[in-house]
């Protein structure tokens, strides 16, 4: 067992991720396109459900990404939960500097979002709100489409490392 902190901040950003990276969590590509036409993807694991009416759901960017602004000058953005399978779409949707959209199989959703084929589920939104909050901003979507496939399994992200249930 590990303990970090007592007085506020006593800790550093590593001590932080590590208690963090215990919260085992899917993983997500959130995909759209930006006013030059061009496709965005942007792999995140901060994705959470916020309200059933409307419906709601969120996720935290970083201010610092470049997808951060281009995500910015978008209507309405597709999250895409990625497979047990797809461990390499996450890393693919995390690097920098690449064609992310290399050999990357989608169709064309609402506001022309890409939804990655094949997936766990699909959640098409427009944009609802978005928040800055410390070093993050937190987007909102109102889901306007879902989809989903019961007979596979979810991405796990725990601890630094991809995992899949049992
Ligand atoms: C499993 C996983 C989860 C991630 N979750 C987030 C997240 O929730 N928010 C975020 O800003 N970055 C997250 N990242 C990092 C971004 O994916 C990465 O910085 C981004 O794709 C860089 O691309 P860009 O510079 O083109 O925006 C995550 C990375 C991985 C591998």
């Amino acid at each position: 067992m590990t303990l970090s902190g007592g007085k506020a901040h006593q800790f550093g950003a590593r001590e932080l991720r590590d208690a963090l990276g215990c919260f085992a969590t899917g993983v997500i590509v959130v995909t759209g396109v930006d006013s030059d036409g061009c496709l965005i993807g942007v792999t995140v694991n901060s994705f959470a459900s916020v309200s059933l009416d409307p419906p709601l759901v969120s996720f935290c960017l970083g201010k610092s990404l470049r997808s951060r602004e281009r995500i910015a000058t978008t209507k309405g953005f597709a999250l895409n939960v990625l497979r047990e399978d797809q461990g390499c779409l996450s890393v693919q949707f995390a690097a920098e500097e690449i064609d992310k959209w290399h050999n990357i199989d989608y169709r064309r959703g609402i506001h022309a979002a890409p939804v990655i084929e094949p997936n766990l589920a699909v959640f098409q939104c427009l944009k609802y709100a978005e928040f800055e909050c410390g070093d993050h901003v937190i987007i909102i979507g109102r889901v306007e489409a879902f989809e989903h496939d019961d007979k596979e399994a979810p991405l796990i992200f725990h601890r630094g490392g991809y995992r899949q249930l049992l």
